[in-house]
């Protein structure tokens, strides 16, 4: 991507926050007398799992995995490496990975490969945002919250070239109007 871009807003800090709330309500629910691992994929995954924690009414520890990209960083994650190791032990607990979005799935079911390996009680995923047009690999997402069209979005942890991921809310990233961008270049 290049050129100039506008943000439109797509959920706003109040849709966000309902979305968590009934994620969480239904995590809460169905881990009732468990145990839950929290692991949270960096880097875009931090803002939503902070959030997502504090609303869940359960015991849980909470730890991150990173994962290296050798796609174009703006449309998959290619080639898939973990780059950053939970410091909890895997096995015999009940995982929940908590991702910002899944797109192709490739991230996810490289992760999903990663924890099977260390043979954990289980696993389920809970997503933020989901682009099931995009999937080139199945996954499952037992808790999934919007869905999006194929649209590049960034805030709540997103970004575009590492920027905007502080944005309290959602935005997809529009091309400026070329006009504009030849305006802008005067
Ligand atoms: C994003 C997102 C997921 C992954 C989803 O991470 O956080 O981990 O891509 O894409 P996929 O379904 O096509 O695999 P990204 O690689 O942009 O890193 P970041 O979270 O550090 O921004």
């Amino acid at each position: 991507m290049t050129g100039s871009f506008d943000l439109r807003l797509l959920y706003s800090r109040e849709d966000i926050a309902a979305m968590v709330r009934a994620l969480a309500a239904r995590i809460s629910a169905d881990y009732a007398g468990k145990e839950l691992l929290v692991i949270g994929v960096l880097k875009g995954a931090v803002v939503f799992l902070a959030d997502l924690i504090r609303e869940l009414t359960i015991p849980a520890e909470v730890d991150f995995i990173g994962l290296s990209s050798y796609g174009d960083g703006v449309t998959t994650c290619g080639e898939v490496e973990v780059t950053a190791f939970p410091a909890a032990s895997i096995e015999s607990r009940h995982i929940l990975v908590v991702e910002d979005i899944i797109d192709t799935g490739l991230c996810l079911d490289a992760l999903l490969k990663f924890l099977a390996a260390r043979r954990p009680a289980s696993v389920r995923v809970c997503a933020l945002m989901d682009k099931p047009a995009r999937r080139q690999v199945k996954v499952e997402v037992a808790y999934s919250g919007f869905t999006l069209p194929d649209k590049f979005v960034v805030g709540y942890g997103l970004d575009f070239a590492q920027r905007y991921r502080q944005l309290p809310q959602i935005y997809t990233l529009e091309e400026a109007p070329v006009e504009r961008q030849l305006a802008s270049d005067d």
